[in-house]
């Protein structure tokens, strides 16, 4: 790739949608860009956007006006081969083991069975799941599903990791520990990863940058550069500060989003 070209470019990008009392304008004049290797975290309140931006990135929600670039091409529509993304939900197929859902993917591109076989087994020992490869979605407690959809979405190697509140539905211990998990296999990977997320531990501790949008319509309010070496600690003087200049950034535009 050519140095100075961003691996992710948004430029000016808008978004409008269409509703019974008509349109909601959900993201304004967005721009931003995202260097190749960073821990990127859109953080801000319910609504304002996030999801839509995520989905602009993934090529999945078109832009009204403005675009998106990856690696200085446009982005018109989902990409496989570059661009993963993981959901709060984890979407996996219920009759499908742990280790046929990660090889889901590799299967789509048309991958020769052994080959993902071998590929999917690798990645369930850094998934802390070898044991369970045989397990059924249903078999698996809430963080091992989301580690399943992970492992689906690592097997397929992209450069760009996209990630949507994807542990909004743990509880807070699982939510720690899978947070250290990942940035195990970031650290490892070095893959770029777009990070939305509602908890400031998890921008604190996992983000090389921390983007603070507005409420709605979601603009950039501001952006944080965490330049701190990782495993970070939390309890450091700077951190504590840093979290509550970031805390005081997002009440003010979550008591503004429940104002309307
Ligand atoms: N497909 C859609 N149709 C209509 N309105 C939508 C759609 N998706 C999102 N919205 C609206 O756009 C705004 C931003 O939504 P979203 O991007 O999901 O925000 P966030 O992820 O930050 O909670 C919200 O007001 C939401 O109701
Ligand atoms: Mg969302």
């Amino acid at each position: 790739m050519t140095p100075n070209v961003p691996l992710i470019a948004v430029e000016r990008v808008g978004k409008r949608y269409p509703s019974s009392s008509g349109p909601v304008e959900a993201i304004a004049d967005v721009s931003l860009t995202v260097g190749e290797g960073e821990f990127c975290t859109i953080i801000g309140p319910s609504g304002c956007g996030k999801s839509t931006l995520l989905g602009m990135l993934a090529g999945l929600v078109p832009c009204d006006s403005g675009r998106v670039l990856v690696a200085g091409a446009p982005v018109t529509g989902p990409d496989p081969r570059r661009v993963a993304t993981v959901f709060q939900d984890p979407g996996l197929f219920p009759w499908r083991t742990a280790l046929e859902n990660v090889e889901f993917g590799l299967e789509l591109q048309g991958v020769p069975r052994d080959r993902r076989r071998q590929v999917a087994t690798d990645l369930l020992a850094p998934l802390g799941l070898a044991r369970f490869a045989d397990k059924y979605p249903r078999e698996l407690s809430g963080g091992m599903r989301q580690r399943v959809a992970i492992g689906r979405a690592l097997a397929i190697d992209t450069a760009i990791l996209l990630m949507d509140e994807p542990f909004g539905a743990l509880d807070e211990q699982t939510r720690v520990l899978m947070g250290e998990w990942l940035l195990d296999i970031w650290r490892r990977t070095r893959k770029t990863v777009v990070f939305v997320t509602h908890s400031l531990h998890e921008a604190l501790a996992l983000s090389s940058r921390v983007i603070v949008m507005t409420a709605r319509p979601g603009r950039i309010k501001s952006v944080l550069e965490l330049p701190q070496p990782y495993p970070r600690a939390m309890e450091s003087a700077d951190l504590v500060s840093l979290r509550a200049k970031l805390w005081g950034e997002i009440r003010e535009e979550s008591m503004r989003s429940m104002e309307r």
